[in-house]
């Protein structure tokens, strides 16, 4: 494999809105950013994926772009941006882009034009098609709920939208519609990002009329063609966002001799906790043997072949450590084993704001708590279907968006130190507890944790390049693998939960990292371990050729 740098990088993910606030007004912006640049600095990680900040109506957070070229109002100027990418240049961070380019805003001019005739020449940028008697042309859903076709009452057609109905979806058959994707990632590749992470990247290859939504027949000749026509070529790290990917499409993304992406970002593990063949509204407890398993093939499958990113967060995902973790007597505890079994793995690890100083899930009480339009959609749904409100809050407590939107946790000072006015979207009121400042004076932190995992990356090649082998695969308490990598064998163990476990091995080793205070060796065989503990442990094995 190729040594490329972001296989030695740990991605920072900021939700601009939830992440600091300059200007008093209660939404986090660019200029929030750069006056944290020294704590991203202190943290170590290498790339910045900044979630949209493109002037936006606001439907679905900044995913509904109404200008490709410029930045939002609220989130600061054109030139705030580009004071950004210069300042992170200045302390080794490069900035990857969101780019959502399956669909725009209804309020794009493109589809203001394309939605106001026939014969206009946009109207081709998006998918126009007639009703049946009355009806919408097919039974395709939409992810926030309800049918995908929306009707225009200008011009009696409908339009398609996977997601909210003012995120019409774009048409990438219609050649013109690629070439100015191409051109606005040029421009923001000649302004100085270094990256792009693609937004819902596998369903530009729809075709509607035969109901295919992900992995459509043309996909990965767009994304080759993408490759030729921007990055390709160029010092960049590319990364797709894809809900429908099996391993075998996976190597199709991120294989590079394929001349794609550089990795794919895929949720096939995130699904540990639903019920097979439902939605992720429909819990279950936490299938831990799935969970390891569902990794295992993904390290083993794209060993070589691939590249995998490793995220338990996002800003569509809960909280990890109130999710899979403890998010009270054992949060700290839990929060760094959870980093752990993510970072020993292969591939690049991502950080979402918040995640390395443990923030929880929001104690929401009711609908009104809601802001995201999935929430609020997938509540009127379930309610008309029939679901008791507490069974629908259980659903939304444990899995809404919202979870991970709330404001950052800056300090114990006004609204968390997010921001001088008042927020957008609620504070976690146990900011008083866990915050960013907190974090830094306490030497056993989160935080440090993570500085400690982002710096192994960097400085330890079995990391990025050790195969990977599950340990115990049934096991239904401990997550354990090894890598190894050029005579260094690096053994890597997890207690999921609250009750101790026991784990043997034949080897002894060194203590790398852990989350107690511990020996500074193991010894063959049973290692009890405490709850929520962790390990990385070098292993001293005898050289091959004695
Ligand atoms: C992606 C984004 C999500 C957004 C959706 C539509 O999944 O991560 O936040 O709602 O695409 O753009
Ligand atoms: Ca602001």
């Amino acid at each position: 494999m190729k040594e490329k740098w972001w296989k030695r990088s740990t991605v920072y993910q900021i939700y601009p809105r939830s992440f600091c606030d300059s200007n008093g007004d209660g939404i986090g912006d660019i200029n929030g950013i750069r006056s944290k640049l020294w704590y991203l600095e202190r943290l170590g990680i290498d790339v910045i994926w900044l979630s949209p900040v493109y002037p936006s109506p606001n439907a679905d957070n900044g995913y509904d772009i109404s200008d490709y070229y410029g930045v939002a109002p609220e989130s600061g100027t054109i030139e705030d941006m580009k004071a950004l990418i210069k300042e992170c240049e200045n302390c080794g961070i490069k900035i990857m882009m969101d780019l959502v380019v399956s669909h725009t805003s209804d309020e794009h001019p493109w589809f203001v034009e394309a939605k106001s005739s026939p014969d206009n020449p946009y109207r081709d940028y998006y998918i126009w098609r007639k009703g049946k008697a009355d009806q919408a042309p097919n039974d395709m859903e939409s992810c926030f709920g309800g049918n995908a076709w929306e009707y225009s009452e200008e011009t009696g057609e409908y339009y398609l939208h996977f997601y909210h109905k003012k995120q019409p979806d774009l048409n990438w058959e219609n050649d013109a519609v690629r070439k100015e994707i191409w051109k606005m990632m040029n421009y923001w590749i000649d302004m100085g990002v270094k990256g792009f992470r693609m937004d819902v990247i596998d369903v530009i290859g729809k075709v509607p009329d035969q109901k295919i939504k992900e992995n459509g027949p043309r996909l990965h000749e767009y994304l080759q063609e993408m490759n030729r026509e921007t990055f390709g070529g160029r010092d960049m790290m590319t990364v797709g966002e894809c809900w429908g990917a099996d391993t075998e499409i996976g190597k199709l993304y991120s294989d590079p001799e394929r001349r794609e992406l550089d990795m794919i970002f895929q949720f096939e593990q995130m699904q540990a906790d639903q019920v097979p063949g439902k939605n992720k509204w429909d819990l279950k407890p936490l299938d831990l043997v799935y969970l390891k398993q569902t990794f295992a093939k993904w390290q083993q499958e794209l060993d070589g072949k691939g590249w995998n990113s490793l995220f338990w967060n996002s800003h569509d995902l809960p909280r990890i450590v109130s999710r899979w973790g403890n998010d009270r007597k054992y949060r700290v505890e839990s929060a760094k084993m959870l980093a752990t079994v993510l970072h020993g793995m292969k591939g690049t690890p991502y950080i979402y704001q918040g995640e390395e100083i443990g923030m929880t899930n929001y104690p929401f009480s009711g609908i009104e708590d809601f802001a995201d339009v999935e929430a609020v959609n997938m509540y009127r749904e379930r309610e008309r279907a029939g679901y008791s409100r507490d069974e629908i809050m259980k659903s939304l407590c444990e899995k809404a968006r919202d979870n991970a939107r709330t404001s950052m946790q800056w300090d114990s000072g006004h609204e968390a130190g997010f921001t001088e006015g008042t927020p957008w979207y609620h504070v976690n009121p146990n900011y008083i507890e866990i915050n960013a400042e907190m974090a830094l004076e306490d030497k056993n932190s989160i935080f440090y944790y993570y500085q400690k995992l982002i710096r192994l990356r960097k400085e330890e090649a079995v990391l990025t390049y050790g195969t990977f082998k599950l340990l115990c695969p049934d096991d239904e308490h401990i997550f354990a693998y090894v890598r190894e990598w050029d005579e260094k064998k690096w053994l890597v163990i997890g207690n999921f939960y609250e009750e101790p476990a026991e784990f043997s091995y034949p080897e002894s080793g060194r203590v790398i990292l852990s989350n107690y205070e511990q020996e500074t060796e193991i010894l063959p065989g049973q290692i009890s371990l405490r709850p929520y503990e962790t390990l990385i442990c070098e292993m001293i094995t005898i050289s091959k050729s004695s």
